[in-house]
Order: C-alpha cells, then structure tokens, then sequence
C-alpha cells in the first residue's frame, strides 16, 4: 500500500474450492476475514499476482481470471458474470427503474421492454412504486440493496457473485430476495458472503469458511452449520 509507506498486506493462503455449474456456494466467516477480497478477485476488481481461478465458459473455453487481459474480463462482465456489491455504486441522475433497465438498453432492448421488466423487479421487490422514479441516491440503504439485486438479476448471469446481499433488509425483504434467489434460473451458479446463517441453511448447496485470509473449512451446510 502506497499510501502506507509500501505495508504488504497478506494474501489468501491454501484457498482452494471448485463450484459446478447451478451449485449455490456460500462463503462465512467472521469480518475481515477475506471474503470480500475472495470475491473481487473473482470479479477482477483485486488483482491476485498468484494463484489460479479457472471459468469455465458455455462455448468449452476456460479463462483463467487472475491472468485473463481486461479485455476479456470486460467481456464476461458484460455477458456472463455479475456481481451485486455491498453498496450500490448509484448511477447519478438516473431514476430506479433505468438503474435496473441499463442492462437490458446495453443489449439491444427497447426501452419500453426494459422499462417492464425493471418495473417487474421493483414491484417483487416490494419497492413502492412511487419511488420507481425517484433517484436511488434517496433511497434506505435496504431499498438500494433491492436495486442493486434487480440490476444483477435482471441480466440473467451465468455466475453471479453477492457480497451480504441481504446485509441492509429487514426480515420481510429477506424473505423476498432469498425466494428471489431461489427462483433464479437452474442454470445459474452463485456464489455468495452472508451473515445470516438461516438464508445459508436455505441457499446453500456447500458453504465455504473463510477465517485469517485463509479457507477452514468447506461442506454441505449440515456439515459445516
Ligand atoms: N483494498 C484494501 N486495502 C487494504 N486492506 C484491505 C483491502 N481490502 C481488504 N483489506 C484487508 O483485508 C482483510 C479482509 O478484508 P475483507 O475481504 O473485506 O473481509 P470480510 O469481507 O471478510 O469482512 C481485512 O483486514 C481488510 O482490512
Ligand atoms: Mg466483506
């Protein structure tokens, strides 16, 4: 770190898991105990300098993420993997249901036909609906969170990545995004941090455990719970 006169921070030691296809894998551990880091390596926002992730893609290909060029991170970022962040980044001077519909305009579909699944979101989302067309920056940080959702699911990822993504909801929300995430398509892998060990024992095909930067732990939620 620079900004700290050069200090190393450790990196991640004897982390080693793999995830199939349609498997939802969760990853807990107490705070700063790397599970972010894990993610945005995933995701490429850290850049890990060893180690290997292996993607495997539809078309047979495999990239490895922490040698992949930008390029074709973009690539999969645009049409494969998603990641639903801790905070939503809020796009400035833009009203709910276009944070949500963004994804779909990127990709060729109409307005108003991105407009309507957006809405569809928001409304199983349980977002009142007069704030579809208000400016997220307003927004509790649970309905952000719902926000933040919507946009990620609504692109139908392969892999979608979720940092606590139930961190800011009450108990009714978090019933309504984890039946969310329930329903998503089989075909979809996910791999998610929580706190809340009963959304784990209902999400979870295996679960990770992360502790000290390093993994101690992996297994059915029997298992490890
Ligand atoms: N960009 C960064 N700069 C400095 N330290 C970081 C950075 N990212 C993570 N860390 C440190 O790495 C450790 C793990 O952080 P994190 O992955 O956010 O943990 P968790 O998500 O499990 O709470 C913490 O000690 C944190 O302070
Ligand atoms: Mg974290």
């Amino acid at each position: 770190m620079h900004v700290l006169g050069g200090k190393k921070i450790k990196g991640f030691e004897d982390v080693s898991f793999s995830v199939k296809r349609g498997e939802f894998l969760a990853i807990i551990g107490s705070s700063g105990s790397g599970k972010s880091s894990l993610l945005k390596c995933m995701y490429r926002t850290y850049l890990a300098d060893s180690g290997s992730m292996l993607y495997h893609g539809d078309s047979g290909s495999v990239i490895d993420l922490t040698t992949a060029s930008d390029h074709e991170i973009l690539a999969i970022r645009r049409n494969e993997v998603g990641y639903v962040s801790q905070l939503l980044q809020v796009v400035p001077r833009t009203i709910a249901v276009d944070v949500i519909a963004e994804p779909l305009l990127q990709r060729g579909i109409g307005i108003d036909d991105a407009r309507d699944a957006a809405s569809g979101y928001l409304a199983r989302l349980r977002i009142p609906e007069d704030l579809w067309d208000a400016y997220p920056s307003t927004f509790s940080g649970g309905e952000r969170q719902r926000v933040n959702i919507a946009r990620a699911l609504i692109r139908a990822p392969r892999l979608l990545l979720l940092d606590e993504p139930t961190s800011a909801l009450d108990p009714a929300s978090t019933a309504v995004v984890v039946g969310m995430l329930r329903g998503v398509n089989p075909g979809t892998t996910m791999i998610g941090i929580f706190h809340d060990l009963s959304v784990v024992r209902e999400l979870a095909d295996r679960v990770v455990v992360m502790k000290d930067n390093r993994m101690a732990g992996i297994g059915t939620p029997e298992e490890i719970l």
